[in-house]
């Protein structure tokens, strides 16, 4: 099975950015714990601060992959290229947030991913991811 992770603008600070909100752990290091739980699991890891390279990224793989973990960040709640882009690969997407969005600003209440998406977790932390890589291998 071969899963893609793919995060969006300004989750290559995690560990450094907003620590209240989003937590001390850098991505990458959390990454190294997924792929020592999921062994069985090839993971790609995709991080762009560029819209357009996020697409690329999902079209790529949005044919091939057996699944897609996908927080776009902040482009989550703008980007009508990024919902179309998932609306028009094959491979099932799933929305990760590490914050309860629903809990903050108006504006972050809004998705251009969830009504494309099988599904969507914000809230629980990095271990969003997991859960996420969890559904994929059970379903
Ligand atoms: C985020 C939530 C977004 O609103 C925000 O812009 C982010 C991170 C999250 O993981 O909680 O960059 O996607």
């Amino acid at each position: 099975m071969q899963i893609s992770i793919i995060n969006g603008p300004n989750l290559n600070l995690l560990g450094k950015r907003e620590t209240d909100i989003y937590g001390n752990i850098p991505f990458e290091e959390y990454l190294k714990d997924i792929e020592s739980k999921f062994r069985s699991i090839r993971f790609t890891y995709f991080h762009s601060n560029v819209e357009g390279e996020i697409i690329n990224e999902l079209q790529r793989v949005g044919f091939v992959y057996d699944g897609i973990i996908l927080n776009a960040g902040a482009y989550t709640h703008t980007s009508v290229a990024i919902g179309d882009a998932i609306a028009a690969i094959k491979t099932p997407v799933i929305e990760v947030h590490i914050s309860n969005v629903h809990a903050r600003e108006d504006f972050r209440k809004f998705s251009h991913v969830s009504g494309k998406a099988v599904g969507s977790i914000f809230g629980l932390g990095l271990k969003g991811y997991e859960l996420a890589v969890q559904w994929f291998l059970e379903k």
